[in-house]
């Protein structure tokens, strides 16, 4: 009896030992991977990827009958996508595509659709499929931007910025998503914005709706990947974090040193969101340098920050 204790005792204690040196093999297998991908983050900060082509790729754009939508559309067609633009506004919507014809492009096509509409959504998804094809690129892009005082804002309007600029990214997605994650190929482009990565005066619901777009992003992203177990999952995530863009939208812009901090030509918000996407980069700001902005400054102290804040002097007034 003892004996046969002491034995058991014996094996349990190995198994132990061997399942603490197993662990032991992980950490270290865990910390060499880290140390790699801090090293090829490096390199790929001096070498960066290669542009992927999105000839063929069918890119559907949300908002594409104005600002940055309608520039993007109109690069993507110069890059051979097809293009399929979706507006509230058909007249802004039909302009863009007649641009695209006008410069030789032959594949786009304009689809009227309010994205903040679920059934909507699914009718107009429905047809871009017979019509079009299945949409390998997502860009979810409409958005709007009312700025008052946080008390000014009606419940009306509170929940109308979330229907376009949160909500409809979810239809787009139950929309699109599914031929994606069949073929294990795709590509889900979100605009946030500056606002989703600090909060700024005059536009508490814009900002939560921009914050909401980075959980939505970062989440569904990690749920494939995990799903995706075994095969390399081939579903790219890109949020974007546009600084003020010259397209209108943002009514009152105030900015104390205007000559560094310039509003964006809507033209070239689409440029570095197109060449983010095509290098499937997960985040990045435009211009590039606010996203480590961000990162540093936030691990300031907070009474520092808001001098920052203070000397800066930026932000938007209501309208
Ligand atoms: N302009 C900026 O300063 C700025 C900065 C950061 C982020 N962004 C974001 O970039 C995106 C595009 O902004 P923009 O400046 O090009 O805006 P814009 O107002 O110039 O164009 C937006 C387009 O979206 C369409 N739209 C609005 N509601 C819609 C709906 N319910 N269904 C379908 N289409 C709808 C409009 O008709 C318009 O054509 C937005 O998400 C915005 O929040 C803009
Ligand atoms: C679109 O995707 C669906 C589901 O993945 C597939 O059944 C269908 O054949 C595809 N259509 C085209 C035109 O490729
Ligand atoms: C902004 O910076 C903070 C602090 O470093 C970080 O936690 C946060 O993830 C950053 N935001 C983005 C969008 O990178």
């Amino acid at each position: 009896m003892d004996r046969q204790n002491s034995k058991l005792g014996n094996q349990t204690a190995m198994v132990k030992a061997y399942g603490g040196a197993l662990v032991l093999v992980d950490a270290v297998v865990l910390l060499l991977k880290i140390l790699y991908y801090i090293g090829e983050s490096i390199y790929r900060f001096f070498v960066p990827l290669e542009e992927k082509s999105v000839a063929g790729e069918i890119v559907l754009i949300t908002g594409a009958g104005h600002g940055i939508g309608r520039e993007l559309a109109l690069r993507y067609a110069s890059l051979g996508a097809t293009v399929v633009c979706w507006d509230l506004n058909p007249q802004g919507n039909e302009e863009t595509v007649n641009e695209i014809k006008k410069l030789g492009g032959t594949a786009a096509h304009a689809y009227q659709c309010d994205v903040s509409n679920r059934e909507q959504v699914r009718e107009t998804a429905e047809r871009v499929k017979q019509e079009v094809g299945n949409v390998t690129i997502l860009v979810n892009n409409a958005g709007i931007m009312p700025c008052h005082a946080f008390l000014d804002h009606t419940p009306e309007e509170i929940r109308k910025i979330f229907d376009i600029n949160v909500l409809a990214h979810f239809w787009m997605l139950q929309a699109f998503l599914p031929s994606m994650i069949d073929k294990n190929h795709g590509h889900i482009v979100a605009l946030s914005s500056m606002a989703g990565l600090l909060g700024i005066a005059n536009l508490v619901p814009y900002c939560a709706s921009k914050f909401a777009v980075r959980g939505l992003m970062e989440s569904l992203s990690e749920e494939l990947r995990c799903t995706a177990s075994g095969r390399n999952m081939n579903i790219k995530f890109t949020t974007i974090y546009p600084y003020m863009v010259d397209t209108g939208l943002c009514k009152k812009p105030k900015i104390r040193f205007p000559s560094i901090m310039a509003l964006v030509p809507p033209q070239e918000a689409a440029a570095e969101i197109i060449r983010a996407q095509r290098r499937d980069y997960t985040e990045v700001s435009i211009p590039s340098i606010w996203l480590s902005v961000n990162t540093s400054l936030r691990n300031l102290p907070e009474k520092s920050l808001i001098q920052v804040k203070d000397f800066f002097d930026s932000g938007v007034e209501a309208c």
